[in-house]
């Protein structure tokens, strides 16, 4: 499903360079769940930005459901983005003043769905997180652990074959986190989704089938 060959990704500052990716290789297979682990700055989450088609790589190879994102035009990179990958974030990124339904309703909006279509579906995905009563509730009127089921909602709002989970419950208490890792495994057991998750969390990766370590923009080992 995700095939990185030698992928390299140089930032530039000014005169610097900075190097997040020094020559990454790995396949993770479809209906897979990958954890990443590794040192904070270890390139973590820039790899997700490329498999995400956030970012492109600077060389190297990297097919994402068999497209080769690298090298997608803009516009179909956006179309990618938003139909074939869901993002999970630490924070949440909801937008505050707009209700549970409302934000789960925006990406069908955004394209150009029916507002009746749009609310049946956010209502299904809503049930799949476990949050149907809580449709009409301000983000800040939750806690953090429902604030990020409506993320995972939102995040399956396409269907996409994969999942692009950082840190998902670095913002949540041990417990809470919890219940968000077995939602996401749910979810890829039952729907065959791929995810990647990154996390510092032992426990978390546990959740995973393998985990593979970065450390200074290389894989370092795996175990799985
Ligand atoms: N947009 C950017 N511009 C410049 N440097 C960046 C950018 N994004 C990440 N980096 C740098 O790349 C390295 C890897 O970052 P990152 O992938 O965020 O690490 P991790 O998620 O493992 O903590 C770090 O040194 C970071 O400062
Ligand atoms: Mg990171």
């Amino acid at each position: 499903m995700i095939r990185c060959i030698d992928v390299r990704k140089v930032y530039r500052q000014g005169k610097n360079e900075i190097t997040a990716l020094d020559g990454v290789s790995l396949d993770i297979a479809r209906g897979e769940f990958a954890v990443i682990m590794g040192p904070s700055g270890s390139g973590k989450s820039t790899l997700l930005h490329l498999i995400g088609g956030l970012d492109r790589p600077t060389s190297g190879e990297l097919l994402v459901d068999q497209r080769l994102v690298g090298q997608m035009a803009d516009d179909q990179i956006t179309l990618f983005r938003r139909t074939r990958i869901g993002f999970v974030f630490q924070f949440f990124n909801l937008l505050p003043t707009l209700t549970a339904l409302e934000n789960v309703i925006l990406p069908f909006v955004l394209d150009g769905r029916s507002k009746q279509e749009a609310e049946q579906r956010a209502t299904t995905l809503l049930d799949k997180v476990g949050l149907e009563n809580r449709k009409d509730h301000l983000p800040e009127e939750m806690s953090g652990g429902e604030i990020q089921r409506i993320a995972v909602a939102r995040a399956l709002a396409f269907d996409p074959p994969i999942l692009l989970a950082d840190e998902p419950t670095g913002n949540l208490d041990s417990k809470t986190g919890e219940s968000i890792l077995s939602l996401l495994r749910e979810i890829n057991r039952g729907s065959g989704c791929t995810i990647v998750m990154v996390t510092h969390s032992q426990e978390a990766a546990g959740y995973g089938d393998r985990t593979i370590f970065f450390r200074d923009g290389k894989v370092e080992k795996e175990n799985t």
